[in-house]
């Protein structure tokens, strides 16, 4: 089976070809960072038009560089959601387009799912593991049962961990994008420098919390402002010891969660960890440690699977092609689309943003 994917749903253009075999033909991404930078963020609008100028180049890139054309394949999966619905609708006409056009199935992947299924791409993960979501508009705990088959144990009650990232290198004037901005600073500070808190630590459930974390910080360079102007060395510390908590909270959260999955499954199934914030390699190694624990294995796809990618979508799209779980034409972007329908009503899972 091949199958092209389409990811529009925030702020980089993709397009893949990959196979049933696990092969990644070609997954072409083109990311709108410049396009934004001078925003500090990402601009809703700007990023539909973006999609929209580049999306047919990056599709017929896609195919080329698998060697591939239509007529090869047996789907076309694009990003019906969550995310931003300018994108959306974009990468979504153009999977319906393609499928239309060359009478082959269409499917509409949940961008969440994408993630949730790398693992199975990259490294042939099977039923049930604990993942561990991570991103700019998510930080979830999940049990994934099967394709389609998702229980949600945790979820941040307010910022995602990667939000809380950009809102704090904006805070700090550390540059756009913020995650990695933070890490680079981050390795030439001191962890110990400030005692920030440990947010929801040791809480019997398996939920999030970032906000108290950010005003902390604030708080803390505040004070130092009223000396004198914050200097780098303020800076980098400032960032390590944000980085550190961030990590910390992650571990514990996550620990709490192994004992959930145990209680369910038993103890030594896998951790895997997607979404862009799992790049960081300091909370990598605190999750590895936390992994190693509870005598599981950690999973975390390369970089370019873990941040927005047109193979994940691909990927998610063979894995429902395979069930004939396909999709009608009149299926409609949805910006809000949580993976576990069943759990609590959260905004903050299922948002504008993954
Ligand atoms: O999954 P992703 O690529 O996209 C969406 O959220 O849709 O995740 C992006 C997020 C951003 O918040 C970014 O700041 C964060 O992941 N991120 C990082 C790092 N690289 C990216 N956060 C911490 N450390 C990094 N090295
Ligand atoms: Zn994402």
């Amino acid at each position: 089976m091949i199958v092209l994917g389409i990811e529009t749903s925030c702020d980089e253009t993709s397009a893949a070809v990959v196979t049933s075999e696990r092969d990644i033909l070609s997954n072409v991404i083109h990311s709108q960072l410049d396009d934004h930078r001078l925003y500090g963020g990402v601009v809703p609008e700007i990023a539909a038009r973006a999609h929209l100028v580049k999306i047919e180049a990056i599709i017929d890139e896609a195919l080329q560089r698998a060697g591939v054309g239509f007529e090869d394949l047996d789907g076309v999966a694009a990003t019906g959601g969550p995310g931003l619905i300018g994108g959306l609708i974009i990468g979504t006409m153009a999977g319906k387009a393609i499928a239309a056009a060359h009478a082959l199935p269409y499917l509409a992947v949940n961008h969440l799912e994408g993630h949730a299924l790398t693992a199975r791409l990259t490294d042939d993960v099977a039923f049930p593991y604990l993942l561990l979501l991570i991103s700019g508009g998510h930080c979830q705990l999940l049990i994934v049962r099967g394709v389609g088959d998702y229980q949600r144990i945790g979820t941040t009650l307010d910022d995602a961990s990667g939000e809380a990232f950009d809102k704090t290198a904006k805070m700090l004037d550390l540059g756009f994008p913020g995650g990695p901005a933070v890490e680079r600073a981050a390795q030439s500070g001191d962890k110990d420098r400030f005692a920030l808190p440990r947010p929801m630590r040791r809480k019997k459930h398996c939920d999030f919390s970032f906000s108290g974390l950010k005003t902390a910080v604030r708080r803390q360079k505040d004070l130092l402002e009223q000396e004198r102007p914050l200097s780098n060395r303020d800076r980098a510390d400032l960032a390590a010891s944000f980085q550190e908590s961030v990590a910390d909270s992650l571990a514990d959260r996550t620990s709490r969660a192994f004992e959930v999955m145990t209680e369910q499954f038993g103890s030594g199934r896998p951790l895997v960890v997607a979404g862009g914030v799992a790049a960081n390699k300091r909370i990598a190694e605190v999750l590895r440690i936390q992994a190693k624990e509870a005598g599981s294995p950690l999973i975390t796809a390369p970089l370019e699977l873990c941040t927005d990618n047109g193979a994940m979508i691909a990927w998610a799209g063979i894995e429902r092609l395979k069930l004939g779980q396909t999709d009608g034409l009149d299926f409609a972007p949805r910006p809000r689309w949580p993976l576990d329908s069943s759990a609590p009503k959260s905004i903050y899972a299922g948002a504008a943003k993954a």
